[in-house]
């Protein structure tokens, strides 16, 4: 971005009038890209006008962006850990990938920034009790914020009959926080994030299941009860 481009009005910043989504989690590797990526795959499917925010310097975000087919409706990237979130103007849905490990000041003017927060959380006892830490941050940031995003839990790479979550579960329940789904562990994921697709982009039939799994997120997503409002 430069200068002409802000004063020509192609950039606008963030308001609430833009749908945007957060995927956060204090722990590496839960499936934080995975959920964003599919997500803005998701959104563009649907021919949302989609920018995806990295905020990881990682840069796994960008690099399914930069390995998405040009046949594929497109979706904007942005460096975000580096440059400032400014939006395209023409963009009504942003999606952000937030790194691992971001913790008080950043987190707490990370979260002025999203209507919405989904954690994906892997079924280990060390990642559920680092999620439950999380989660407690999170809401005490909360609390002291005027606009305060609605949070949801995403189990991730779940195996059958797994009853790790039972313990996350009642805890979710106790603070009315939703414990939306529970993705599968696929090789689909794997073969989507190679080429820059989602699932939303793949043959439907080997992707049967996992968009079953992913219909309770995307509902609670379209609903109001998943956006904070000003107030
Ligand atoms: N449901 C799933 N099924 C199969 N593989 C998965 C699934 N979710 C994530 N993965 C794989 O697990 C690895 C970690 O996932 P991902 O990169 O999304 O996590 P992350 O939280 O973004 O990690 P980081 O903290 O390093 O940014 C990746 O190789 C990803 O392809
Ligand atoms: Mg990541």
């Amino acid at each position: 971005m430069n200068f002409i481009e802000l004063m020509s009005g192609a950039y606008k910043p963030l308001t609430h009038k833009t749908r945007t989504i957060m995927v956060m989690n204090s722990k590496g590797g839960s499936g934080k890209t995975t959920l964003a990526t599919n997500l803005a795959s998701y959104y563009a499917s649907r021919a949302k006008l989609v920018l995806l925010a990295d905020f990881d310097p990682q840069s796994s975000s960008l690099a399914w962006l930069a390995a998405r087919p040009e046949e594929n409706p497109p979706i904007r990237g942005l460096a975000a850990w580096r440059d400032m979130l400014w939006v395209p103007q023409e963009i009504d849905t942003v999606v952000m990938d937030v790194a691992a490990g971001v913790r008080d000041r950043r987190l707490a003017r990370l979260l002025r920034r999203a209507q919405t927060i989904i954690i994906p959380v892997l079924p280990s006892a060390l990642d559920i009790r680092a999620a439950t830490d999380f989660i407690g941050e999170l809401l005490s940031i909360h609390s002291k914020s005027r606009l305060a995003p609605k949070i949801a839990v995403v189990a991730n790479r779940v195996r059958e009959n797994t009853r790790a979550f039972e313990t996350l579960g009642e805890f979710l329940e106790g603070l009315d926080l939703p414990f939306l789904t529970s993705l599968r562990d696929s090789q689909n994921y794997i073969s989507a994030a190679e080429r820059g697709v989602g699932i939303f982009e793949m043959r439907p039939a080997s992707v049967a299941t996992d968009l079953e799994q992913w219909d309770p997120l995307l509902k609670w997503l379209r609903s109001k009860r998943s956006k904070a409002v000003p107030s």
